[in-house]
């Protein structure tokens, strides 16, 4: 495992054994502020100032920081899995709070909290997460936005099987929206079979498409 510095500065996490990435090598931070942020909870919370998000993969925990950030103003329900958690020694050099000149225990916040345990960040932030695979993952709360950010397909074949995107669906409010970085025609052709609406949005630096798709 190697820490290191994408081209927006931001540090993400070099896994040699697989070389696969946790980010984007053109940014770290832009990456996860379009995908997820701005085409994922943005786009939710321009009708809803209640929303239930679904992260795979909280890894780093950039995500469940910008969501925190960018929907201050919002109420937000916050679960992410995590089978295989970064050790703190890592997360501690990751310089995401620098990003935004934030204290670094706002960002630490969400690795110090215990697994499994409901913690409220602020009064209107509630974050849970869970050691639980995808592929055993239940909720009785349905969920508004999926951030689904495994890894690749390539490296990863079982996480972007149909299943589990047939679960995921069932695990989503009406309307709901999964983003995600992958725009593969296969991937594609199955969101399409299950029922979803798809979308197809412009990629951060580095990425073409990505793509969100919508329960209808
Ligand atoms: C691309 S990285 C995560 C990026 C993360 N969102 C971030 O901002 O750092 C993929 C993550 O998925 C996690 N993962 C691997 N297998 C998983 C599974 N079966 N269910 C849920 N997450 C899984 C990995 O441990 C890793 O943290």
């Amino acid at each position: 495992m190697k820490l290191i510095t994408t081209a927006d500065g931001s540090k993400s996490i070099f896994l040699t054994d697989i070389e696969e990435s946790y980010h984007s090598s053109f940014g770290a931070k832009s990456e996860s502020e379009h995908i997820y942020i701005q085409h994922g909870l943005l786009y939710k919370s321009e009708n809803l100032d209640t929303l239930t998000v679904l992260e795979i993969g909280l890894g780093t925990g950039l995500n469940a920081f910008l969501s925190f950030i960018h929907g201050a103003n919002k109420n937000i329900h916050y679960i992410a899995l995590e089978p295989f958690p970064l050790p703190f020694s890592i997360i501690e050099q990751l310089n995401y709070s620098d990003c935004y000149n934030l204290d670094n225990n706002q960002f630490l916040q969400f690795h110090d909290n215990n697994w499994d345990v409901n913690t409220l960040i602020t009064n209107n932030f509630s974050f849970l997460k869970s050691k639980a695979m995808v592929q055993d993952f239940t909720s009785e709360l349905l969920f508004d936005v999926v951030y689904f950010d495994a890894f690749s397909p390539a490296k990863q074949p079982e996480l972007w099987d149909k299943e589990i995107f047939e679960k995921l669906y069932k695990l989503m409010n009406n309307e709901a929206a999964l983003v995600t970085y992958c725009a593969k025609g296969s991937f594609k052709r199955m969101l399409k079979e299950i029922g979803f609406k798809v979308e197809i949005l412009p990629g951060p630096n580095g990425k073409r498409e990505i793509v969100r798709a919508i329960k209808i």
